[in-house]
């Protein structure tokens, strides 16, 4: 359920008429929904209630500092990947000890700026982040706190290039090596093991590889106690799905994932993370565009938009489905005709739908893009020197500009021309 309704005819965020920031903010921008943002961070509160859990919203979906604030007011803490993502959520008001650090490639640098800065746990991916944190904290004077990824082998049922829980992705250390990493690491002054940390995945549409996954981490748990390690913590990673097409899919409920949860895990007394960051974001986002032209093909007619790939690249690099919407409601009765939706970028590749059923449009008629709030503004770009499109948040019948869009002059000054030219 989200706050993106039509009332009078318009489509609304919460209160505020799309075509209100339109006309303020111009075309084309993401819009969030408070409401939402907060409805879903709290159905996840409600599907852990009883364990003692942290929920670390993955900032990779949404990095906006208003959302990481929004989020962080409820008592959310972080899954950040990079040093940007860690001092961005600093910034939004997040203390260091609801951040958890992901990612395979973490330098010396991002561990120092973690470290110095505070940090609940790293998520360690291989041996030698392991070697390269015990230097890091012992030059520092510290012990660092971690947990390390373990790779499952299990199939998460997802689009290839996000399904991370296979034995041939380069994700965390091979379930089966677990013992030994971890005796490793008991061994090095500058490490705390706390825990065991997987994730196998993102738009996961069925239960059954979580739970498998899950049963995984918590015999290891057992085997990990009996050897002498304090085993207090799992953080369970993300990847609970959404629907995107509104007329046919139906993932699991956060309840039912809690449910999982319970019953794999929750006998061991550990605290429970868990990493969502679509279920949180995704729904809770519009990319509002407006169409420049409608043209006539020989075989097809096209809706020409000023949004493009570069701002909404899921479609184009996942092939990825986002329902679109007119903004001005249909009257009752009106038909459906295909369109193929494109942006204006130079590639046949920038396209959104092929074929997709609207309403009749015409140019200057606004259109809006649905569960376009994870992976959205996050992975925009500035191709074909198109200004970075902005984001603006709604709460209620208020709304601000939490990004604004650069100006032409900002985006052409951010190159330098070297002095021998
Ligand atoms: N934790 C870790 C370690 C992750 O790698 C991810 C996502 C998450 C949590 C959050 O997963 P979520 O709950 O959002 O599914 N750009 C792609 C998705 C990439 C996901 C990467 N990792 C897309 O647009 O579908």
């Amino acid at each position: 359920m989200d706050h993106f309704l039509y009332r009078d005819g318009a489509l609304h965020a919460e209160d505020v008429a799309i075509g209100d920031i339109a006309a303020a903010v111009g075309t084309p921008f993401y819009v969030y929904s408070t409401a939402t943002l907060e409805r879903h961070y709290r159905l996840f509160e409600e599907a852990l209630a009883g364990l003692p859990h942290l929920i670390c919203f993955a900032m990779k979906s949404n990095g906006n500092l208003a959302v990481i604030r929004t989020l962080a007011e409820l008592g959310a803490g972080i899954d950040v990947v990079s040093a940007g993502e860690y001092l961005k959520a600093r910034a939004a008001g997040v203390p260091g000890d609801r951040i958890v650090f992901s990612g395979v490639g973490k330098t010396r640098e991002e561990m120092r700026l973690a470290l110095g800065g505070g940090i609940r746990q790293f998520n360690v991916e291989s041996e030698p982040e392991l070697l390269a944190l015990n230097e890091v904290a012992l030059s520092m004077g510290l012990r660092a706190p971690i947990t390390i990824r373990v790779n499952p082998d299990v199939d998460a049922k997802t689009h290839e290039k996000i399904a991370t829980g296979k034995k041939e992705n380069k994700f965390g250390i091979p379930i089966g090596r677990a013992r030994a990493v971890y005796a490793e690491a008991a061994a090095l002054k500058g490490i705390e093991v706390v825990g065991i940390d997987v994730h196998i995945g993102s738009q996961l549409t069925e239960l059954e590889p979580f739970e498998q996954a899950y049963l995984k981490v918590a015999d290891l748990a057992r085997q990990l106690r009996a050897d002498g390690h304090d085993i207090r913590r799992l953080d369970l990673g993300g990847g609970l799905g959404i629907p995107y097409e509104r007329s046919n899919s139906a993932p699991p409920l956060p309840l039912d994932y809690g449910a999982v949860i319970k019953r794999t895990v929750g006998d061991l007394g550990c605290e429970v993370e868990i990493e969502p960051g679509r279920l949180i974001s995704g729904n809770a986002g519009l990319m509002v565009s407006r169409v420049i032209y409608v043209k006539s093909g020989e075989e097809r007619d096209f809706l020409i938009l000023d949004s493009a790939m570069n701002d909404l690249v899921r479609p184009s690099m996942y092939g990825a489905h986002h329902d679109i919407v007119p903004v001005a409601e249909p009257a009752p009765g009106t038909g459906t005709r295909p369109y193929d939706v494109v942006g204006p970028v130079c590639e046949t590749g920038d396209t959104f739908a092929r074929q997709r059923p609207l309403p009749p449009m015409a140019a200057g008629d606004l259109v809006a893009f649905r569960s376009a709030g994870a992976y959205g503004a996050v992975m925009a770009s500035e191709y074909n020197a198109r200004p970075l499109i902005p984001e603006v948040l709604v709460k209620g019948d208020q709304f601000a500009v939490i990004r604004a869009r650069p100006t032409y002059d900002e985006m052409i000054n951010r190159d330098t021309i070297p002095v021998w030219l």
